[in-house]
């Protein structure tokens, strides 16, 4: 279609508004998702239906905008009728960001990125708004460009570049570990993970100075540009999309961007270990005993079982400097696709309010995740004959729950912790809702929403 006008007003219609009746000649009723174009007064009109008044939430908002979004995604430029969604029972704020949000998500095509699109002309009293969902709109979009770029583009080198230039025009430090300092600093795990690839491994630490000398939270991603399984080689078949490997790592840093928006005084720290699991010249044999820089030894039974071996140790480094809480998100097990599903995070936790805080921050960004439990029987499963761990557990039983148990021992106890699975919502092999097919980007707004509520305080 194109659209030739320059500014096209969206009515966000409830079932309860007053009908038109040319609308209503046309059968648009103003139910969930329903849109059409019209014209009122030579203006190109689109409108799209709410639903019920009392049943909108800003959930059903950004779906909506979403698919306004992905109708508009050609015109110059828009602007959304903010009156007619005055009669909605949430806070304008809250309207204009997950507008502004919707609209950017929706109208992601792969390798573009949000900048070029419709110009949309916000009144002022939402443009603060605005430009906050707008921001988390683009750290979402910068995450699913990540994810969707193949793994012979998205080194780690190249991972770390990316970070670099977008940490500097967001006002963050980014240091990049090289291999050399892995090694000089006992990063056994990381090594050996990525020891198979001719890409040297890296860990990128990315911090947002808060007020408090000590981080008030440090996140860590997996970032495994793409995963072979290593000498514990995939089939072909399950090898397919193992690109997406670094969708945690992708998350974290891409929320990270937010922080001088959303939480100016947070400090908050990011670790990222990111290797590529070859089984080249110099890869993991399963059997090899490392140690971890914990000085813990591991002892590496199957090199498809790498992600907790390099997040542990980036946890316990991550542990060192003391942060009140540490949050990790990783594309750790299939088993939590197994359990969950394709659309929600498994959540494992040592601390029932930080859960919380982060369960609270998932429902309200519509990032849904579910907690499972680590029983202590299952920590059987991880211990070894010669070293103090070993990476593959004994049956084929609760994996995702053992994974996190694995990673549970490499942060001290007294340390509030929560890892999110995301090996489920990070990838769509089709679209639903919010999400274009491909990489999801999901995390970053659960984060930017956690990011909103969180203080050392909270979870002290
Ligand atoms: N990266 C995978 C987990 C994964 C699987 C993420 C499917 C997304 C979709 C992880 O490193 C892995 O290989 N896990 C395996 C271990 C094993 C059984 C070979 C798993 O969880 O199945
Ligand atoms: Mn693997
Ligand atoms: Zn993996």
């Amino acid at each position: 279609m194109s659209i030739e006008c320059t500014c096209q007003p969206v009515f966000g219609l409830t079932q309860d508004s007053k009908q038109n009746a040319l609308w209503a000649a046309s059968g648009f009723t103003g139910s969930p998702g329903q849109t059409l174009m019209t014209l009122s007064a030579e203006v190109p009109v689109l409108l799209v239906g709410l639903g019920p008044v009392e049943q909108v939430t800003t959930g059903s908002l950004r779906e909506v905008a979403a698919l306004a979004g992905r109708v508009l995604s050609d015109a110059v430029s828009a602007s959304w009728d903010f009156e007619s969604l005055s009669l909605l029972a949430l806070p304008s704020r809250k309207i204009a960001q997950s507008i502004a949000e919707g609209v950017t998500l929706g109208s992601y095509r792969p390798g573009t990125d949000a900048d070029r699109k419709t110009q949309w002309q916000v009144p002022e009293g939402h443009s603060e708004a605005w430009s906050l969902g707008l921001a988390i709109g683009r750290a979402t979009v910068r995450t699913r460009n990540l994810v969707n770029s193949p793994p012979n583009v998205l080194t780690p080198r190249a991972f770390a570049a990316h970070c670099e230039q977008t940490a500097n025009e967001h006002g963050l430090v980014v240091r990049v570990y090289s291999q050399a300092d892995l090694i000089s600093l006992g990063f056994g795990g990381i090594l050996a993970i990525g020891g198979g690839s001719i890409e040297p491994s890296l860990m990128i630490e990315v911090t947002h100075e808060g007020a408090s000398i000590k981080p008030d939270l440090s996140l860590v991603g997996k970032g495994v540009t793409f995963d072979s399984g290593g000498l514990s080689l995939k089939g072909a078949e399950d090898m397919i999309g193992m690109k997406h490997d670094m969708a945690g790592a992708a998350a974290v840093f891409e929320a990270m961007t937010l922080l001088p928006l959303l939480a100016p005084t947070l400090h908050v720290k990011a670790y990222l270990p990111v290797v590529e699991n070859l089984p080249g010249q110099g890869a993991a044999r399963p059997g090899d005993v490392v140690t971890m820089r914990n000085g813990r030894t591991v002892e590496i039974l199957n090199t498809d079982f790498e992600g907790r071996v390099i997040l542990a140790d980036a946890l316990a480094y991550a542990a060192e400097e003391g942060p009140a809480a540490i949050i990790d998100l990783a594309t750790l097990t299939n088993a939590a696709v197994r359990a969950l599903g394709e659309r929600t995070a498994a959540l494992m936790s040592s601390h029932e309010r930080l859960s919380e805080l982060v369960r609270k921050a998932a429902e309200s960004s519509d990032e849904p995740v579910w907690e499972l439990p680590m029983p202590g029987y299952l920590g059987e499963q991880l211990k070894s004959d010669i070293a103090d761990y070993k990476n593959f557990p004994g049956t084929a039983n609760a994996r995702a729950l053992t994974a996190a148990m694995f990673l549970r021992a490499f942060i001290p106890g007294e340390i509030p912790w929560v890892h999110l699975d995301i090996a489920g919502p990070a990838w769509a092999a089709e679209p639903y809702g919010l999400t274009t097919a491909g990489g999801t980007g999901f995390g970053v707004r659960l984060l930017a929403g956690l990011f909103q509520t969180f203080t050392s305080q909270t979870v002290s």
